[in-house]
């Protein structure tokens, strides 16, 4: 069923953006501005998408934008479903579902997230390697539908190391050009690399929870993304995820952590995390082969 319901979404938002969209952007809490880049674009408010959820956090636009970056024919998703906003996790997918039912090869995950290393302080943003999932589901049970992929798809590499490749080659450039243009004091190298690990939330972690994911071997915690990534990967898609590191977690620094905080983060830290993306999706174009593809229609 769900794979009807997604060749409806994917439909209706073919109805409305005739280009034929290579690559999906996910924004995370604080991150929406990045749509605003999108020239000659198209916003659909959630509700209108047959199938859609609501977004419920602030923070969170929800709503698609379809339009170009730099004649790239992208969709944004401004605002993202979190599995503690109480849907089931088909929901909580069923945009990547329908990311892939247009035809998206390319996606990139972003989310707000604490840091879990002392040495990545808020404000770095984080490449992320590879992922743990603490969320205790995954989007994958149940029934497998072989339209969208195999029962048990391989985990080994969910994070596209060309991407990954591109991503920290663009960083370096950029900080250099930032230092160059005086906007920067000193080169820093503002992307770390690390894993991410996903908890279901909606609490912040307990210091003890931190100590131990720590222990893990997790760099950054959030409550996101990890189910979109499953969901990709099942689909055999190429996936870049990048982490805001907004905060310490919790127990880390003195304080108390509070959304607002995390929000803010994002807007601090947007300048440079916008353009970066926009450098990203430019570059991951060129690897694809996906420029020029806004003159075309599907
Ligand atoms: N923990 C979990 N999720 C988060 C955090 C955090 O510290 N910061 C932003 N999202």
């Amino acid at each position: 069923m769900s794979y009807e319901k997604a060749k409806e979404a994917a439909e209706f938002i073919k109805s409305r953006y005739s280009k034929p969209v290579k690559v999906a952007v996910v924004l995370g809490s604080g991150l929406g501005a990045f749509a605003d880049y999108a020239t000659d674009s198209v916003r659909i408010p959630y509700d209108e998408i047959p199938h859609f959820a609501r977004s419920t956090v602030e923070g969170h636009a929800g709503q698609m934008v379809l339009g170009e970056i730099e004649g790239i024919p992208v969709a944004i998703q401004q605002g993202r479903f979190h599995y503690y906003e109480g849907y089931e996790m088909e929901q909580v997918v069923f945009p990547i579902r329908t990311f892939g039912l247009l035809g998206i090869k390319s996606l990139i995950l972003t989310n707000a997230a604490g840091s879990i290393r002392t040495s990545n302080r808020p404000g770095t943003l984080l490449l992320i390697r590879d992922h743990i999932n603490l969320i205790g589901v995954n989007p994958l049970r149940g029934a497998n539908d072989e339209r969208f992929g195999p029962r048990f798809p391989d985990m080994t590499e969910v994070y596209c190391k060309q991407y990954q490749k591109i991503a920290s080659e663009e960083a370096e450039k950029l900080m250099k050009e930032r230092v160059e243009k005086g906007l920067e004091k000193e080169f820093r190298r503002i992307l770390r690399r690390g894993v991410y690990c996903a908890l279901p939330g909606p609490t912040y972690e307990t210091p003890a929870e931190v100590r131990m994911l720590r222990l893990l071997g997790a760099d950054a915690v959030g409550m996101s993304t990890v189910p979109e990534a499953i969901t990709a990967k099942h689909m055999g898609m190429k996936i870049l995820g990048i982490s805001c590191l907004a905060n310490m977690a919790a127990g880390i620094d003195e304080g108390f952590i509070n959304h607002q905080e995390v929000m803010e983060m994002g807007r601090e830290i947007a300048e440079i995390f916008n353009e970066l993306l926009k450098r990203i999706i430019v570059k991951i174009g060129e690897l694809e082969g996906f420029q020029n593809f806004a003159e075309k229609t599907v």
